[in-house]
C-alpha cells in the first residue's frame, strides 16, 4: 500500500486525519483500514471477512472511493457521511427558499455538493400576492446561493460546488443563459434542461413560448434561444445542457420526479436523494500484453459495489429527508477513472473506432458485474425499498435503484497516480509549467515519456513537444507514438462526443465528460456539438473552449 509523492501530498492534503493542532497523525494504510472496518462494520459476524477484502482493492488503488468517503468515513470528528452528490427540492416561497438554504449549509458541511431545479421559483418581476410586490426570480435567487457557498466549506476542505438547472421554457431562461458571462457565480455550473419538445420546435424552425404555471409570458424563437446558449457557452464555457426529458425515461423509479443532477451532472437524483461514489482505476486492470485483466476487473467491481453498498447503512446523513430518500432506492454510483491510460497500454487511440469499442467493452462489463454483485446482495439483504415501484418490479431482483456513474475523479485520480482522469483524455503530452518559485520546468506524461524512450526519441525533440504542448506534428516523433499520445485537446471535438456516447450506453446514471474546443472554433461549432449530442442519446453536454474562461491551464508555452 503506497502512494507516490504527489498521490501522498493529496491524502495529507484532503484525506488524512489529523489532530486538534492540524498534525497528520494516519498513514494511507491506516486510512484503508479505517474505510474497510467502517463498511464492514454493517456485515453480519460471518461476512467481517469483507473489511480484509475491501482493503486490498482500496489499498491496491484498484477500487478508489471518492473524496467524502476519505474525508469523513470512520474518523471521529467528522460525520460519516459518504455521498459526493445531493439534490435538493426548492419551492416557489421565501420560506421554502430560505429552509433549502439551510439544508445546504449542512450538506457542504458534510462534504457534499448540491444540484438544483429552479424551474419552479416564479421569474423575476412577477407578481407575489402577499405583498404585492415583484418576485426577485431564479438568477437572484442562485446569486443569494451562490454568495453563500462562500460561507461554508465543503467538509472543511473544499468551497461548496453546486448546479443550477433551469428549464428551457421557464420565463427567465434568457437571463438565466446569460448569467455567468460576467464571470460571477463561480460556486455554480449552470444548465438548460433542454425538452424534446423544445428539440422538435428548434427543428421546425418554430416559436417557443416561454411558460410558467400555465400562463405564457413570451414567445421567442427556438433558434435564437440556442444560438444563445452556444453563444455563452462559447463565451464562458456556461450554461451546459441536459436533455432532461432523457433523465426521466430512463429514471429507475419512475413516480420519483427525475429532473436535475449533483454538481458535475453525472448523477441524476430526486429532491432529497443522496449518491456515493467510487471508481475503478482502468490503469491496473489492463496485462502487460495489453489485454483486459477481465478477472480481476469482474472481482474489484463485486466488492467495490459490496463497499458502497454497504455505506449507505454505515452512514451518517446531514438530514432526516435525505436519509430517508437515499435509502428508499440506495442509488450507487460505481465508475471508472483512467480510462486513457489502459487505452494507452493497449496501444489503442482514444479518437479511434477500436479505442471506442474497448472503452466501451470495459464500460459494460463492468456495468454488467455491478448489476449481478446487486442482484445477488439483493438476495442476501434484500432489495431497495422502492422496488416494487421501480422499472426492475417484479422479475428483477437488486438492492440499488442504480449503480454506474462516471465521476470526473478530480481528487482521486491525482491521489491514485492516472494520467487520464475519469474517461477524459490526458490533459496534455507535456507542456511548461510556469511557477514563481522554480521558473519555467517542463512537466511530461510518464506514459509517454516511457515510450518515448523505447523508442529513442532525443532530447531536443521532447524539449520541442513541451514548448508546443503537443507531440502531433512533431518531427522526431514516430507516427505510432503521435496516434496514441492525443491530449484533449489534440482530439477532435466529434471525438470526443463519440468516446462519451459509447460509454454513456452502459452507464443508467450519467458521465461526465468534456467537449475540448480550440480558441478559434466558433458558436457554430458548439451548436453542431449539441445536436450531435442530441442525436447520439447523451443526457447532457459540456463543452469547453480553450481559454474561454480566466484561469485555464495553458496548454504550451507559445499559446499563452
Ligand atoms: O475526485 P473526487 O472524489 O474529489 O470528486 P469528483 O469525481 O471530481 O467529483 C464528484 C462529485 O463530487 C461532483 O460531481 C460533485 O457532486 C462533488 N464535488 C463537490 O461537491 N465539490 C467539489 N469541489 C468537487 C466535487
Amino acid at each position: 500500500m503506497r502512494l507516490s509523492d504527489n498521490g501522498q501530498k493529496v491524502f495529507e492534503a484532503r484525506y488524512a486525519q489529523k489532530n486538534e493542532n492540524g498534525e497528520i497523525i494516519e498513514t494511507f494504510e491506516q486510512a484503508v483500514f479505517r474505510l474497510s472496518r467502517t463498511a464492514a462494520s454493517v456485515e453480519d459476524e460471518e461476512n467481517k471477512v469483507w473489511e480484509e477484502k475491501f482493503s486490498s482493492v482500496i489499498g491496491d488503488l484498484l477500487f478508489i472511493p471518492s473524496t467524502p468517503i476519505w474525508a469523513n468515513i470512520g474518523k471521529p470528528d467528522r460525520p460519516w457521511q459518504p455521498g459526493a452528490c445531493f439534490v435538493l427540492a426548492v419551492e416557489d416561497s421565501l420560506d421554502s427558499m430560505y429552509q433549502t438554504l439551510k439544508e445546504t449549509a449542512a450538506v457542504f458541511k458534510s462534504g457534499g455538493g448540491v444540484g438544483y431545479n429552479f424551474s419552479t421559483i416564479r421569474p423575476k418581476g412577477a407578481l407575489v400576492q402577499s405583498t404585492k410586490g415583484k418576485a426577485s426570480g431564479v438568477v437572484e435567487l442562485i446569486k443569494l446561493y451562490d454568495a453563500s457557498s462562500n460561507m461554508v466549506m465543503q467538509g472543511g476542505v473544499r468551497r461548496g460546488a453546486s448546479m443550477g438547472i433551469l428549464n428551457v421554457d421557464h420565463p427567465e431562461i434568457i437571463d438565466f443563459i446569460k448569467a455567468k458571462m460576467d464571470g460571477s457565480l463561480t460556486n455554480f455550473n449552470i444548465s438548460v434542461g433542454i425538452t424534446d419538445a423544445f428539440m422538435e420546435a428548434l427543428e421546425n424552425g418554430e416559436e417557443w413560448p416561454l411558460v410558467f404555471n400555465g400562463d405564457t409570458y413570451e414567445s421567442v424563437s427556438a433558434i435564437e434561444l440556442w444560438q444563445l446558449i452556444s453563444n455563452a457557452a462559447h463565451a464562458c464555457g456556461d450554461p451546459g445542457i441536459i436533455f432532461i426529458d432523457r433523465l426521466q425515461q430512463y429514471n429507475p423509479v419512475p413516480g420519483n420526479p427525475l429532473d436535475c443532477t449533483n454538481p458535475c451532472g453525472e448523477q441524476p437524483l430526486s429532491p432529497g436523494e443522496s449518491c456515493l461514489l467510487g471508481s475503478i482505476n482502468l490503469a491496473k486492470m489492463i496485462n502487460p500484453d495489453g489485454q483486459a485483466n477481465f478477472d480481476l476487473l469482474a472481482s474489484t467491481v463485486g466488492t467495490a459495489i459490496r463497499f458502497l453498498d454497504n455505506l449507505i447503512d454505515a452512514a451518517q446523513y446531514p438530514l432526516p429527508l435525505i436519509e430517508e430518500s437515499t435509502k428508499a432506492t440506495r442509488k450507487v454510483g460505481l465508475g471508472l477513472t483512467g480510462l486513457h491510460d489502459a487505452l494507452i497500454m493497449a496501444g489503442l487511440a482514444y479518437d479511434s473506432a477500436e479505442g471506442r469499442e474497448f472503452a466501451g467493452q470495459l464500460t459494460q462489463y463492468i456495468q454488467q458485474q455491478a448489476h449481478e454483485t446487486s442482484r445477488e446482495l439483493a438476495k442476501e439483504k434484500g432489495c431497495f425499498p422502492a422496488w416494487e415501484e421501480s422499472i426492475f418490479y417484479p422479475d428483477d431482483t437488486r438492492r440499488n435503484a442504480a449503480c454506474i456513474t462516471i465521476a470526473p475523479t478530480g481528487s482521486v485520480t491525482a491521489m491514485a497516480g492516472c494520467e487520464g482522469y475519469g474517461m477524459e483524455p490526458i490533459f496534455a503530452v507535456a507542456y511548461t509549467k510556469n511557477t514563481n518559485v522554480a521558473g519555467d520546468f517542463e512537466v511530461f506524461s510518464p506514459l509517454f515519456l516511457d515510450e518515448c524512450k523505447k523508442h529513442g526519441v532525443t532530447e531536443e525533440v521532447l524539449a520541442e513537444v513541451a514548448r508546443q504542448g503537443t507531440c502531433q506534428n512533431v518531427s522526431g516523433i514516430p507516427e505510432d507514438v503521435a496516434r496514441i499520445f492525443k491530449g484533449a485537446q489534440d482530439i477532435d471535438n466529434t471525438d470526443h462526443i463519440l468516446m462519451q456516447a459509447e460509454v454513456q450506453k452502459y452507464v443508467e446514471n450519467a458521465v461526465s465528460k468534456t467537449i475540448n474546443l480550440p480558441s478559434t472554433a466558433t458558436p457554430e461549432v458548439i451548436e453542431e456539438c449539441y445536436l450531435m449530442a442530441y442525436r447520439l442519446g447523451l443526457k447532457g453536454i459540456t463543452v469547453f473552449r480553450d481559454g474561454c474562461k480566466k484561469g485555464t491551464v495553458t496548454v504550451g508555452k507559445d499559446k499563452k
